[in-house]
């Protein structure tokens, strides 16, 4: 397979949620050139079952690997957790497939080794264990405690974020006892950029509040780096597609990427 530097960065997500994974990479890379699949026909992923969501995930890295990316992102914590090894043995070897928990298990037994750490995600990536698995791979002693928190991805998608009922529906979830005493918390899922600043009214400032995208975002221009696979380049051009075309998720692509970014249909299912 010919890759090189100037081939694309393959993004895909559930829907539009990572549009903040995708965002962060491009402030971090603004060359390079982004293919973006949201499964908007699908989703949401989170209260899916296992297998619907590997079948889903590899379709569509099938579909990025066709448009000759050199990097596949799972910018999904859903995907990630569930599909993640379905994807990598689908995909040719060249291409590298990078997904958004292994950055924050590493960022996470770094910081906090013998720390409580807290991690709010959709009910798929809770009920799969892997923040606590991956952590705990790298760092015994970090104690993980998890909540799903399903109200969250629809309340966002739906416009309520920074305003008193998102903050007191956040309140009531971060109040759980299952998250007392914890020095960080992981905002395990690819919408929750959006409510950072509820989350930290809640804490305070007291709590460290750990968002992915940058992590996620930093960690691949590292590793393209080390494989000199940076584009080199200026004028990155960049393609969003998503499964099912709506003018509400064209709209809202404003508040997950800071800018309309023109969605294109791409039916991968009839
Ligand atoms: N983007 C997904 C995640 O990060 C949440 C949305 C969904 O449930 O499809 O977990």
């Amino acid at each position: 397979m010919n890759l090189n530097k100037n081939s694309p960065i393959g993004i895909f997500d559930s829907g539009i949620g990572g549009l903040t994974v995708a965002a962060a990479i491009k402030k971090i890379l603004p060359q390079e050139n982004l293919i973006y699949f949201g499964d908007t026909a699908h989703l949401p992923y989170g209260e899916k079952a296992a297998e619907s969501i590997k079948h889903y995930s590899v379709q569509i890295a099938g579909f990025l690997a066709e448009k000759k990316c050199k990097a596949i992102v799972i910018a999904c914590n859903t995907i990630s957790a569930v599909a993640f090894n379905d994807v990598r043995k689908y995909i040719d070897k060249n291409i590298a497939v990078y997904n958004v928990i292994d950055p924050v298990a590493e960022f996470v037994a770094a910081h906090y080794p013998i720390q409580k750490v807290g991690v709010i995600a959709t009910k798929a990536t809770i009920n799969s264990r892997v923040y606590a698995k991956r952590i705990n791979k790298l760092s015994a002693t970090t104690i993980v405690t998890s909540l799903a928190t399903p109200l969250l991805v629809p309340m966002i998608e739906e416009g309520y974020y920074n305003n008193n009922i998102s903050q007191a529906i956040i309140n009531s979830y971060l109040s759980k006892p299952s998250l007392a005493g914890i020095k960080a918390i992981v905002l395990g899922c690819t919408h929750f950029p959006l409510i950072k600043k509820e989350v930290a009214n809640y804490y305070k400032n007291k709590v460290k509040i750990i968002d992915s995208a940058h992590i996620v975002a930093m960690y691949i221009k590292n590793s393209l780096e080390k494989n000199n696979l940076l584009k080199e380049k200026t004028g990155g051009k960049d393609i969003f597609y998503v499964s099912d075309y709506t003018t509400s998720f064209d709209e809202s692509t404003k508040i997950f990427f800071a800018k309309d970014v023109g969605l294109k249909e791409q039916r991968l299912w009839d």
